[in-house]
């Protein structure tokens, strides 16, 4: 799948950072997960299938790569337990009504901002907040400059990281790989 992935140019989670969500996944062993876009599905199942006995909740704007998700599902016999929601994670994220014990945020990097406190919301205690692209191109710290068509993402990149290191409710480590990810735990309500 990653293979296919990369000939059509579609994005998924770079090697690092895919083999750090499979070894957070396999140590949590979480029951249930969200995924903040889902795309063709690949990081989805490679959770499913680590955790035979977890449920998968996935948020994806776009129709064609949820249906491609879906037909992925299936082909990997993990259907039964992942579900797509197909529309904007702004429009998705405040309506969510379950809990779940661990999030991969991999949506819009411009959003990350103003989804941080839902999710937190939405995590159980104990629950992990896995997100990448958070160094978004090395233009997120202060100090750092971006382009000024990269401005928003960076700025709301940064509340992010703000809201997760500063929230003495959370564990924040912050890894200075591919993209930058940050691995978020919830210790008390
Ligand atoms: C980097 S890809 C996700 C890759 C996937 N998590 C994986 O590792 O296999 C980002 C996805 O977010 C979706 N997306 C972009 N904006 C969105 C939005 N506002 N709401 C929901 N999904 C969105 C894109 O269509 C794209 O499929």
């Amino acid at each position: 799948m990653r293979k296919s992935a990369k000939e059509r140019g579609e994005p998924i989670l770079r090697e690092k950072s895919f083999e750090l969500l499979i070894n957070t996944v396999k140590n949590r062993r979480p029951k249930t997960i969200l995924e903040i876009g889902v795309n063709e599905g690949y990081s989805g199942i490679a959770m499913l299938l680590e955790v035979p006995t977890a449920h998968l909740t996935g948020i994806e704007i776009d129709e064609q790569k949820a249906e491609r998700a879906k037909l992925n599902y299936r082909a990997f016999g993990v259907e039964t337990r992942a579900k797509i929601f197909l529309g904007d994670g702004s429009e998705i994220i405040p309506l969510l009504s379950g809990k779940y014990d661990f999030i991969f945020l991999d949506g819009p990097k411009g959003h990350y901002g103003e989804y941080c406190d839902n999710l937190i919301s939405a995590l159980n205690c104990g629950g992990v907040l896995f997100a990448d692209n958070v160094l978004y191109r090395g233009y997120v710290g202060k100090g750092k400059k971006a382009p000024h068509k990269h401005a928003t993402i960076k700025h709301g990149m940064e509340t992010f990281l703000d809201k997760i290191t500063n929230d003495k409710k959370l564990k924040t480590v912050v890894y200075d790989i591919e993209d930058g990810v940050s691995i978020t735990e919830k210790l008390y309500e």
